[in-house]
């Protein structure tokens, strides 16, 4: 049992063996007070003591009392307008144009397993034993309507889930402002805030912040989850590192506009929200119609960031990623947009297939420029049909000479969009999301199906299935490359513009599921100029994601270092590109490129037929290791041990299941003369085991890896003991190291 309830003093206590989330029912108003989120604590009956109240100047809910005010109750799903003076969980306007809400306590009830949501993506449970799901029923008189709350823990994760149901059980209609799938107010400030940062090629960065008085938030008004933020924040204790001490994680399973605030109030107790973002969002319900938020994901740690990461990463690779995919290696691709851009034939693709074949690549994907008259990014995107000049033969054509050599054949897309010069726009010039009588924004020349239309989805998905049905294709890749501007749909009314951009989503939603539903073994990678739509909600239709456009080696080390606080290494995307790099210009080691773009779903991006042939050997031995270790590394267990953001030294692990096998990343970024002493203290093994490492000649139990680390000053016993004479490093070097169990 992971649900406790005293049905008198209508108290709630979810737990396992490691965390507690405890609520009760106020008993005058009866809306839900907090009580406690963290360490798991003992069950008591009655957790009342927990309750603070202090008399102070405030509004008070009931006459004659003077400590029912909502602005001091730490709350559930807090409302605005009836004494709470902090940014709300939720807001509607009634048809009398009043804010004003009261959702008070009707019932509960505690469900084995956890529910799906309708049309959303979420994490999930594969046997009702792993989870229980407690839902809280709450009536608004008034507006006549329902709120279900909706909290899932997890039996033996750290996490609780939560998600939001608004129905209207009335007879007129009112519109959600504001609907968060989560929000949590805990009793102190004593936080840093630390979220994921970016822009187009830089996502991911990891920045943290104390938190101050007032409000600190991340957000996407860009119709996507986008560069510039993920939906993922974490609180964590200002003493907690990657290894030691309490993280709270929030991570919304969606990837649309969102919105993740942190509010700080004057006695410092700190609000967190999570959800869809309330500007540009406006739900109409009428009678009988209902409204289901996403869900937001909530991870406790107290082993530090790798803790709450790893929970994440577990229950991401195996409980939110789904279908044929899920738990197998992924093939070793090779993807033709940087080596050859817009500009390819059939022979050229042939040639770089024929080569990578050689080198042991499994999969080949065709990227963008095979249809239409696509020779740049101003045109075509729509018209999905073969350029035949480019490709005599057809995707059918070509797909199958690549399926005869023995290698699969992915093929890019990028459904969403629509350029001027089409048949698609030219039939249906309504379809793109725009402003009546205004001008529509482009971006990359290109601009934004409605997919909050069903038709259009529908014409996209005949369009796709096209192709697909008539060729070999076993990868998709489904890029989306502009943000949205005039959010407004031509289909729907004026007072429900405000549903435009999440419609749009569940648009995007609808037509993976019919593409999964009828190509289930076809391997989806998402993409969205690099990491623009990197977030869980995508995750659940394609398991792994294009992480960044970036392909630097160098500035691949700190995406995909903040990529790893919340996703599996099963779903981030890492090639070897080529050098000097394309988007910096910088020369990197090409086994320092290997040694980066392992830690990921790991293939490469260049013109392979451009190599020397000791390049071509160095790739061979790399496709080779890579083949050896991907299980390990698809499965294992991640540990960040030295922060790019902080150092120019940077490390990560993986270590099997079972302990008997691990692979060091150890980078160094620029070198470093007549340097001080470097040592890399590893974690997660087995302190016990004695482990062979390759390339070194002794052999070293656990402990000794984990606390005197593995020792980095070379052995100059048999080699020039002159520093002139010694090869140097240069900057971007790297070094692997395997360890097996002895
Ligand atoms: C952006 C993607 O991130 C790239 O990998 C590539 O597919 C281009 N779009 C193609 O236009």
């Amino acid at each position: 049992m992971t649900i406790k309830v005293n049905a008198k003093t209508k108290e709630f206590h979810l737990f396992n063996e490691e965390i507690s989330y405890i609520f009760r029912v106020l008993e005058k108003s009866s809306q839900l007070e907090h009580l406690y989120y963290g360490k798991r604590i003992k069950h008591r009956d009655s957790f009342k003591h927990l309750i603070e109240r202090e008399i102070r100047p405030s509004c008070n809910m009931f006459e004659g009392d003077h400590t029912s005010s909502l602005e001091h109750i730490k709350q559930e799903y807090p409302s605005f307008g009836t004494t709470d003076y902090r940014y709300p969980a939720h807001m509607i306007s009634d048809k009398n144009g009043s804010t004003v809400s009261n959702y008070q306590f009707l019932s509960y009830e505690i469900i084995p397993g956890k529910p799906e949501l309708p049309n959303l993506p979420a994490v999930y449970v594969e046997d009702d034993s792993e989870a229980d799901t407690l839902e809280i029923t709450l009536r608004d008189e008034v507006l006549q309507s329902r709120l279900i709350l909706s909290y899932t823990i997890y039996a033996k994760r750290n996490v609780v889930c939560r998600n939001a149901l608004f129905i209207n059980e009335g007879e007129h209609s009112f519109h959600l402002e504001n609907a968060m799938s989560a929000s949590v107010d805990f009793p102190d400030a004593q936080f840093e805030m630390l979220h994921l940062n970016g822009a187009w090629a830089r996502e991911a960065h990891v920045e943290v912040q104390k938190l101050s008085r007032g409000i600190q938030s991340i957000y996407s008004v860009r119709g996507a989850s986008s560069h510039a933020h993920n939906p993922f924040l974490a609180l964590k204790r200002p003493d907690a590192t990657e290894h030691t001490g309490e993280v709270f994680g929030f991570s919304l399973v969606y990837s649309g506009n969102f919105l993740g605030q942190v509010e700080v109030d004057t006695y410092d107790v700190t609000r967190v929200l999570m959800g869809i973002n309330p500007l540009q969002f406006k739900w109409k319900l009428n009678p009988g119609e209902s409204f289901q938020t996403p869900e937001c994901v909530m991870v406790y740690s107290d082993q530090g960031l790798n803790g709450m990461s790893q929970t994440y990463h577990h229950l991401y690779r195996s409980r939110l990623a789904r279908g044929y995919w899920r738990d197998k290696v992924r093939p070793i691709l090779i993807n033709n947009w940087e080596a050859t851009y817009f500009n390819f034939n059939e022979e050229k693709i042939l040639t770089i297939a024929k080569t990578a074949k050689s080198l042991g690549i499994e999969l080949f994907v065709l990227d963008d420029g095979w249809f239409g008259e696509r020779h740049d990014d101003t045109s075509s995107l729509g018209d999905w049909f073969e350029n035949k000049e480019k490709l005599p033969n057809g995707i059918k054509g070509l797909s199958e000479k690549i399926d005869d050599m023995g290698m699969k054949f992915g093929l890019w897309f990028e459904p969403e969009m629509v350029c001027k010069d089409t048949q698609l726009f030219k039939e249906h010039p309504d379809w793109i999301l725009a402003a009546p009588d205004r001008r529509a924004s482009h971006g990359r020349n290109q601009f934004i199906l409605d997919f909050s239309r069903e038709e259009v989805v529908d014409h996209i998905f005949t369009l796709m299935d096209h192709i697909i049905s008539t060729s070999k294709i076993s990868y998709i890749k489904w890029d989306m490359n502009r943000y949205m501007t005039e959010t407004y749909s031509r289909s729907l009314e004026p007072d429900r513009q405000g549903e435009t951009a999440h419609r749009y989503i569940l648009g995007v939603y609808r037509l993976y599921e019919r593409l999964i539903e009828k190509y289930p073994e076809i391997l989806f990678e998402s993409c969205a100029g690099g990491g623009a739509r990197f977030d869980p909600g995508m995750l659940y239709y394609a398991p792994q994601a294009w992480a960044s456009d970036n392909t630097d080696a160098a500035e691949r080390l700190k995406i995909q270092y903040g990529t790893s606080m919340v996703y599996p290494l099963s779903s981030i995307g890492s090639h070897i590109s080529a050098v000097p790099n394309h988007q910096v210009g910088r020369m990197t080691p090409i086994e320092t490129r290997a040694n980066v773009a392992y830690f990921g779903t790991f293939g490469y991006e260049l013109d392979i037929t451009k190599l020397s042939d000791e390049e071509k050997e160095k790739i061979k031995e790399q496709i080779t290791f890579f083949k050896e270790k991907r299980n390990l590394i698809r499965s294992g267990e991640f540990y960040r041990l030295l922060n790019p953001f902080e150092s120019n030294e940077v490390s990560w692990m993986v270590v099997s299941e079972d302990k008997t096998e691990a692979i060091v990343g150890y980078y160094k970024v620029l070198a470093t003369p007549n340097d001080k002493y470097y040592r890399i203290k590893l974690t997660g093994l087995d302190a016990d085991k004695l482990y062979a490492i390759q390339g070194i000649e002794t052999t070293h139990y656990g402990d000794e890896l984990m606390n005197v680390g593995i020792v980095l000053a070379e052995d100059f016993t048999d080699r020039a003991s002159e520093y002139w004479q010694r090869e140097k490093p240069g900057d971007f070097s790297s070094k692997l190291f395997v360890l097996q169990e002895v």
